[in-house]
């Protein structure tokens, strides 16, 4: 498990990187830093297109990065949307795709420019997750 200083520290890399996110139709940046099993952080950020729909979340960007990196166990992720206020945390499709290299566990922070913070787990984001037996990493 991680401690506070640790989970500090990676939102910090997520607010940091929410500054590259490419967002110009929807003016939400994101950035989503991802804690791996070996101690890298990789990050990802939105990237939005002008065919709306094409657009893919921090969350799944930092994923496939991981993963093209060779990484494939991940101890938490950080969720920074500094265009917001409240905390906006990650939509239907990335709490599936996160939950595919996790366990339950696995502590998710998010947090919008106020002073509120969401700590969470992938499990209570995506309960009854009947499917996870089936992960193969
Ligand atoms: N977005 C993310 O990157 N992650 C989320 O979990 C929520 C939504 C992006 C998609 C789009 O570029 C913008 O935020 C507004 O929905």
């Amino acid at each position: 498990m991680i401690d506070k200083e640790q989970m500090d520290a990676l939102y910090i890399e997520a607010q940091k990187i929410a500054m590259s996110a490419y967002a110009p139709y929807s003016n939400f940046r994101v950035g989503a830093a991802l804690l791996c099993e070996d101690g890298t952080v990789v990050k990802g950020v939105n990237v939005e297109n002008r065919s709306y729909g094409m657009t893919v979340c921090a969350e799944r960007n930092a994923v496939a990065a991981a993963i093209t990196m060779g990484k494939r166990r991940f101890l938490a992720l950080a969720i920074s949307t500094p265009d917001s206020a409240e905390p906006v945390g990650p939509c239907g499709a990335c709490r599936q795709v996160i939950s595919e290299f996790t366990a339950p566990d696995m502590p998710i922070r998010f947090a919008g420019s106020g002073k509120k913070q969401v700590n969470t787990t992938i499990g209570e984001l995506l309960p009854l997750d009947s499917l996870h037996d089936l992960n193969k990493n």
